[in-house]
């Protein structure tokens, strides 16, 4: 039997992804289930344990980020049912009830974790915590919540002058705050909110462009008192409402999507429908700047799921050009620019990303580890302060690559080495279940030789 074309390597609890393209080329083809949305899944478990009564959730994310929440979460006395089935069920314990956990909380590698969680412990008068994260989550900044949380009254103690995991707090009853927040951050943006629903009076986050909106959504969904200034960027929250434990249905996760929509569009001879896919639009930057870039996608079956747009998208292989990202879409597909690097890659023309400094810190420094693992690879990219200048048309060459252990890394490398001449190896590849569980199968299932 031949070896296949797409395999993992596991050598002591390493696993590695090898990728090696056949002589007569490869093509991606057929249907695409993506695992649930990760910034809602998150959401879903956090309202659903402040909430009172019983949450249901459907298609949550059954990878590393969301068993942390859960973990977290089951710590601090909601009883939630095993994540390992399509329906998972939260018993709440109702805002304030929260009990002291006996342990340190650990967020591992999910900065929405620790930092959504840092408001609502805050907020918890009376009960003392500690919170930390693996080595990566310990080295992100987390001044960027505890200043906004301290303004509003809150204790918070850790390293590096209080910006550094291992973080201890000590919950206060809190007071509103009109806040004008430095970045465009859904993760400061919500822990605030969610600090602010057992605040005095009222909490405002005011954005300098607009984030992901999923808390605002959720929260009104589970009976907060919230108002929205579109206009303004600007959401208010009404401290001292009652949540109440719904229904969740999280749609499919379009970072995870992405990964598909690159793929299909550079890889001659694809073509692809990626199912139930969450198009928020404060989510959909990725669509808009491929579309500009020439890719032949196209929405089908459009639908509103549970208070959040979802559609089908099917793609279909076509040339690329190069376009410039910048501005207030970068928070519109921020999770994205890994794996649009590997698009402009095989794009006409020089690509330049800009204002996209917040990639250095997220779960690696998206941009260093991008320039240096593409250009292993053979590409030309140039790293610049705050985003990349890539310069499409180069040949790759399938190398020995590594994922830094970061999940998004580790995707965009696999796609980029689809069109790679010989064999590709990315290290570190089980990072992918971070937010993706079945990568690697699901490449394997769709990949197929010409
Ligand atoms: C997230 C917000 C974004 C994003 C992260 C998930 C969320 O982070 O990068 O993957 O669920 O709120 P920032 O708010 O730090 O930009």
């Amino acid at each position: 039997m031949s070896v296949p074309f797409v395999r993992s390597k596991v050598v002591e609890n390493q696993q590695s992804l090898v990728i090696e393209k056949p002589f007569s080329g490869l093509s991606l083809n057929g249907k695409i289930q993506i695992p649930g949305d990760k910034s809602i899944s998150h959401r879903a478990l956090m309202l659903g344990a402040l909430a009172q009564g019983e949450t249901q959730i459907q298609g949550l994310l059954l990878g590393e980020d969301p068993r942390s929440t859960a973990e977290c979460f089951r710590a601090l006395g909601a009883e939630i049912s095993p994540l390992n089935t399509e329906l998972v069920t939260v018993q709440g314990i109702g805002l304030g009830n929260l009990l002291e956990p006996l342990d340190v909380l650990n967020a591992g590698n999910s900065g929405t974790t620790l930092r959504l969680m840092l408001g609502i412990l805050a907020s918890h008068s009376g009960s003392f915590f500690t919170v930390t994260g693996d080595s990566s989550l310990r080295s992100r900044p987390m001044s960027r919540v505890v200043k906004p949380l301290q303004e509003m009254g809150a204790k918070i103690w850790g390293r590096k002058d209080n910006s550094l995991a291992p973080l201890a707090v000590k919950g206060q009853q809190l007071t509103g705050i009109i806040y004008h927040s430095p970045i465009a951050s859904a993760q400061v943006k919500s822990c605030i909110l969610l600090a602010g629903l057992m605040a005095e009076g009222e909490t405002t986050v005011i954005e300098p462009a607009l984030s992901r909106d999923h808390s605002e959504r959720m929260l009104q969904a589970f009976g907060a008192k919230l108002t929205v200034d579109p206009e303004q960027n600007s959401v208010t929250v009404f401290g001292g409402a009652k949540l109440q434990g719904q229904t969740v249905i999280v749609p499919g996760d379009i970072s995870s999507a992405a990964f598909w929509l690159v793929a299909g569009a550079i890889v001659p001879g694809s073509e692809l429908l990626v199912e139930n896919v969450g198009v928020n639009p404060t989510r959909t930057g990725i669509l808009e700047i491929l579309e500009m870039m020439g890719a032949d996608i196209q929405p089908e079956n459009q639908r509103i799921v549970a208070g959040e747009p979802v559609a089908d998208l099917r793609v279909k292989y076509s040339k690329l050009k190069s376009c410039e990202i910048a501005g207030n879409i970068i928070p519109r597909l921020i999770d994205e620019i890994p794996i649009l690097a590997v698009a402009a890659v095989f794009a006409e023309g020089t690509t330049i990303i800009r204002n996209a400094e917040e990639l250095r810190v997220k779960e690696s420094d998206r941009l260093a580890v991008m320039a240096s693992q593409l250009n292993k690879m053979g590409a030309k990219v140039t790293e610049l302060p705050d985003g990349l200048e890539i310069t499409g048309g180069t040949p790759l060459t399938g190398v020995e690559l590594d994922s830094y252990t970061d999940h998004r890394i580790a995707m965009s490398l696999a796609i980029a080495a689809l069109n790679a001449q010989g064999i590709t190896t990315i290290n570190r590849a089980e990072a992918a279940a971070i937010s993706y569980p079945n990568f690697t199968s699901t490449l394997q299932e769709v990949c197929q030789s010409n």
